[in-house]
């Protein structure tokens, strides 16, 4: 089969919505249409539907206090142990021998997880925590790759009460001490190294580097030894343990769940945001658990004898979510995968599916544009036909990528569930729910039932399907954030406005996303409205980038915009000015480059770095941005007649299609 012509291609092209199939529909978690209303009618109550997923020690009688907006709090009256949810009950329920993690390192080793053996592993690793002085609600840092001791390790701090924040691997070590200083973490658990493309990498290194710009006094560390033989030969500093020796220790300690109140933190994680400095977001044990277990069943339609996997790290909250605490808490299998999608080669993923016989699998769009870009012959290769349903995150999925994601995955018998949401939000909130809509390529969808979205202009009011505007969210959701971390005051100035009609103030959430509806109630993100950028699925601030690289010696001024880039969606472009005295030559360029990836990793890398002796300013001094991310994406430019250097902006152009 080719990729391009053919008589199904056409239809595919021409098709503008697609229903799912009745084989579908029939064995859907929720295929009832009649659930949109029955949502809006019961409001807030309508949420006991998913609190009723979960086992809770004390029940809740309060759904939604809503007495101190925007601080909402939901289930408040109720206790619960997340770790218990997403581990003991399914053993208490007759479910140990089920498998819970399937791991597959790069290499093709293979560790499974029973239920029970999860139980085990977190029991001695929250034991192991106890042991070492960490309290209840003490931040636990985790600066861990896609290994199984990171799930392990997070639920074992839902276990004893003492909320994780994990740091993505691939974060520098700057980016971790960051993110420790500003959460006052004690503790941190690490990795000595893993496996990209066939080389091992050293994290430990990057880790005790990051340890250095810690401003407290660190406890404890503890080390999983991932690398063995090929293992750098770090020795370990006399607060530093190895994980397997804690655990032999351990051996056999069993710890009581700790009955956690249910807006009681269960975990941070930080995120970029318009300012430099990374936002701590704080979610909750019962809404956040509630929200993720309930999307995992009404949208991934996730059910305790799948097979189901999701292709994002775990140090972004896509893994939080629906790697970890959505599908465990339903008792599904989840699977976990350490490596990168082309190695050894370009039907890796579809190798793990077809060996896992994986049902539903989540993706995100840049790595579905890559697997078009390799051709379809890698998919092919494999047998897919256990896949029921196909899913997408993290950024728009255009619809030449919808379709080909379609087709060549899903063999047009897959619903494909295009999931908007954000770190923020805790869970999917706007997408198609596969038993009962239709899709709609290159739209998410309408909003879940109980979810208030609309599409609003500047002045808040709601605007006409298919003009462009801004999203919000009206009314609050279980999964929301509940605050920034030890910031209240940027909490509600970052995401909130009130607005105030005839009836009542009124508390609207932005997102910060541009976005439109057409006739049926669907909704086409258009991407951020704010200065942070999304490359290959990745949320970076652009301010971040700037002072990255404005740290660089000789740089006097810098400008980061996002261009638009085949695979990543977006790029990072970099405008500079170099001081007096300095050149803006290749080796000016690689100190930036590195600059950039010392602050916060080889994700913000810029693809190009534009030297220019000024940049395009309004009269009052603010750098026009829009004029740079047009000149980035080789379009025609704007409106320049506000600027105060016109002349500079043909300069820069010249330059950046002379690269
Ligand atoms: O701009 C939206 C985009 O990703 C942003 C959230 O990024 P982050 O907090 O890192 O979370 C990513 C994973 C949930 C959003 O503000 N985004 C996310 N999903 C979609 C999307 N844009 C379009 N369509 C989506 N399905």
């Amino acid at each position: 089969m080719s990729d391009g012509d053919g008589e199904l291609e056409a239809r595919l092209v021409e098709q503008e919505e697609f229903e799912p199939s009745d084989e579908f529909v029939e064995q859907a978690n929720v295929s009832d249409p009649d659930i949109y209303e029955e949502f809006e009618e019961n409001w807030p109550d309508c949420w006991e539907r998913a609190a009723d997923l979960l086992d809770w020690e004390e029940e809740y009688e309060t759904v939604l206090d809503d007495s101190n907006e925007p601080f909402y709090e939901w289930f408040s009256d109720g206790t619960i142990n997340a770790s218990y949810n997403c581990v003991d009950r399914h053993v208490e329920n007759g479910d140990k021998n089920r498998v819970a993690i399937k791991w597959e390192g790069e290499y093709g080793e293979t560790r499974t997880y029973t239920y029970q053996d999860l139980y085990r592993e977190v029991n001695e690793f929250a034991a192991a925590l106890r042991d070492m002085g960490v309290e209840e609600d003490e931040v636990v840092t985790l600066y861990m790759p896609m290994v199984p001791e990171l799930p392990i390790a997070m639920l074992a701090c839902a276990r004893i009460g003492a909320p994780h924040s994990v740091v993505f691997a691939g974060f520098s070590a700057d980016a971790l001490a960051t993110r420790m200083n500003s959460a006052d973490s004690d503790y941190l658990v690490t990795c000595d190294g893993y496996y990209r493309r066939g080389d091992a990498l050293d994290h430990l290194e990057k880790a005790n580097e990051g340890l250095e710009g810690v401003d407290h006094d660190v406890e404890a560390t503890v080390v999983v030894d991932r690398l063995g033989d090929d293992g750098f030969g770090h020795e370990l500093a006399e607060n530093q343990h190895d994980w397997d020796d804690l655990m032999d220790e351990q051996r056999g300690e069993r710890v009581e769940p700790v009955e956690r109140d249910a807006e009681d933190m269960l975990f941070l994680m930080y995120t970029s945001g318009t300012t430099g400095e990374p936002k701590g977001v704080k979610h909750t044990t019962g809404g956040y658990l509630a929200y993720t277990a309930w999307t995992s069943h009404a949208v991934l339609d996730l059910k305790p004898e799948d097979t189901y996997w999701c292709s994002a790290d775990i140090g972004w909250i896509t893994g939080h979510s629906y790697i970890v605490y959505g599908p465990l808490a339903l008792g599904t299998t989840t699977v976990m995968y350490e490596g990168t999608p082309d190695f050894p080669e370009r039907d890796r993923l579809w190798d793990i599916v077809e060996k896992y016989a994986v049902d539903v699998f989540y993706t995100a769009p840049t790595a579905i544009r890559a697997f078009m870009k390799w051709g379809s012959k890698f998919p092919e290769r494999r047998d897919l036909s256990s896949l029921r349903l196909l899913g997408t995150v993290g950024e728009p999925i255009n619809p030449r990528a919808w379709k080909w994601y379609y087709k060549h995955i899903g063999d047009e018998e897959c619903p494909v569930v295009d999931t908007w949401w954000q770190t923020e939000t805790g869970g999917m909130m706007i997408t198609t729910l596969p038993g009962v809509k239709n899709m709609k390529p290159g739209s998410a969808g309408p909003p879940l039932p109980g979810i208030d979205a609309r599409i609003v202009d500047t002045e808040g009011e709601e605007i006409e399907p298919g003009r462009a505007g801004y999203l919000t969210v009206n009314k609050p959701w279980p999964g929301m954030l509940r605050t920034l971390y030890k910031n209240d005051e940027r909490f509600i100035d970052e995401y909130w406005a009130e607005y105030s009609d005839e009836d009542a103030d009124e508390w609207v959430y932005f997102p910060e996303d541009g976005a439109k509806i057409d006739e049926d109630g669907y909704m086409t993100i258009l991407g951020r409205v704010d200065d942070v950028i999304n490359v290959s699925g990745h949320r970076l601030g652009t301010m971040e980038i700037e002072s990255a690289i404005v740290g660089v010696e000789g740089v006097a001024e810098a400008a980061v915009v996002g261009g638009n880039h085949e695979v990543k969606g977006e790029a990072v472009y970099a405008y500079v000015i170099t001081e007096d005295g300095y050149e803006g030559d290749d080796e000016m360029r690689s100190r930036i480059i590195e600059g950039v990836e010392d602050a916060i990793g080889p994700i913000a890398r810029p693809e190009q770095v534009v030297f220019t002796p000024e940049l395009p300013k309004t009269r009052s001094g603010k750098i026009m941005r829009r004029l740079l991310e047009e000149i980035a994406n080789e379009e025609e430019l704007g409106d320049t007649t506000t600027l105060r250097n016109p002349e500079i902006v043909t300069d820069i152009q010249a330059k950046v299609q002379g690269d």
